[in-house]
């Protein structure tokens, strides 16, 4: 049964685009959040107010949070919303885990297929719950966050996250509880091998998208992840209008049919970007282990070979990569990857 009345507190550690988002929304709708996240962050915020945006023209400002640079040393939050990076899982497990009561409920909106074993792993005594966001968030100016595309929250059919049902709901947040978050996690992380691409090419995600020579490199990474995932015999949920099988054959498609067929996935503002991209921008370390690099591994154990996948997680960790041109690295995928 859904409520619209939150059932306690809520923590936001890792309160960056997605979780301040999150939390922020929630807030919006009458919830008690805590923000966990970078001083720096928090001091945008209290110059400017948080003002939460998204692509229907939902408008919204809180004037101030409860903004927290570590874990509040009082009270117990009845959900945490973990939305750090994926190399930051560990750690931020571990503080939860010193700071906790066993059996408190942490909710993952993180990217990646490894973030629920790393918290485990490093929280056993926490309940790890996973959840998957399907829309971009970015920060078009200082306190300003906008859900560039639409979608619902996915999350584990947890019996506690019933409960918070319809608070996120009131939020402007449909949260879908499903059976099969390994299936949605892998089939999210298949898109999300458009990030480094977008990346690397430098353009906002709707260009990018219409341009079939930056589509094809994207569509050569999936089919590389796609024969991984068949011989490990992983299912993989449907995200989108057509098959996750059938997406490379969608990118590599005529613009013309593209623009047609993708209409859904081109419903994107002009100027959005993949996280990816805004890291890049910011010269900071890219979830691109979480991603091409958790093709890499799952090859490696089924023994099905991923250069390409291989290539995206070299290419972004090598000193190279700020030095070269979009173009210089088109030339290099469009060889490496055809
Ligand atoms: N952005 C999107 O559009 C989007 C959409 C869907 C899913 N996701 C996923 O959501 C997750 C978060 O992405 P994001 O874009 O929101 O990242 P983000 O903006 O970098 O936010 C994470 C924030 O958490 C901070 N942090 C890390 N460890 C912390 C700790 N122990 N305590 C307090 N703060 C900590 C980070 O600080 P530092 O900067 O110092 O590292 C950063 O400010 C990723 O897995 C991403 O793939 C993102």
């Amino acid at each position: 049964m859904s409520s619209v009345q939150a059932p306690g507190p809520v923590w936001v550690l890792g309160a960056g685009l997605v979780g301040t988002y999150l939390g922020g929304r929630l807030a919006l709708a009458g919830c008690q959040v805590h923000f966990i996240g970078r001083r720096s962050f928090g001091e945008t915020l209290a110059a400017h107010g948080l003002t939460l945006t998204d692509l229907d023209g939902f408008q919204g400002r809180l004037d101030t949070v409860s903004w927290h640079t570590t874990l509040p040393a009082e009270g117990e939050p009845a959900l945490v919303l973990l939305c750090v990076k994926s190399a930051d899982t560990a750690g931020a497990a571990r503080q939860l885990a010193e700071r906790l009561k066993g059996g408190s409920r942490v909710l993952s909106f993180q990217n990646g297929v490894d973030n629920m074993g790393t918290l485990r792993a490093n929280a056993p005594e926490l309940i790890a719950v996973a959840g998957m966001v399907p829309f971009n968030v970015s920060q078009p100016a200082p306190g300003r966050l906008h859900q560039g595309t639409s979608g619902a929250l996915l999350a584990d059919n947890d019996a506690s996250l019933q409960a918070w049902q319809g608070v996120f709901s009131r939020a402007g947040l449909p949260l879908h509880l499903r059976d099969d978050m390994a299936a949605v996690q892998w089939a999210k992380l298949l898109l999300n091998l458009n990030n480094p691409i977008n990346a690397l090419s430098g353009l906002p995600l709707r260009e990018q998208l219409l341009d079939r020579d930056w589509r094809a490199c994207t569509a050569a990474l999936m089919e590389e992840a796609l024969a991984v995932l068949d011989r490990a015999g992983q299912s993989l949920a449907r995200l989108t209008p057509l098959p996750p099988a059938a997406l490379p054959t969608l990118l590599r498609t005529h613009n013309w049919l593209f623009r047609r067929a993708a209409a859904r996935m081109l419903r994107i503002d002009a100027q959005a970007r993949s996280s990816m991209a805004d890291d890049v921008a910011r010269g900071r370390v890219p979830e691109i282990d979480a991603l091409c690099g958790a093709v890499v591994r799952l090859g490696r154990r089924v023994g099905v070979a991923t250069p390409r996948n291989a290539l995206m997680v070299s290419a972004f960790l090598s000193t190279e990569r700020p030095q070269r041109s979009a173009q210089a690295w088109r030339r290099t995928l469009e060889s490496a990857l055809s």
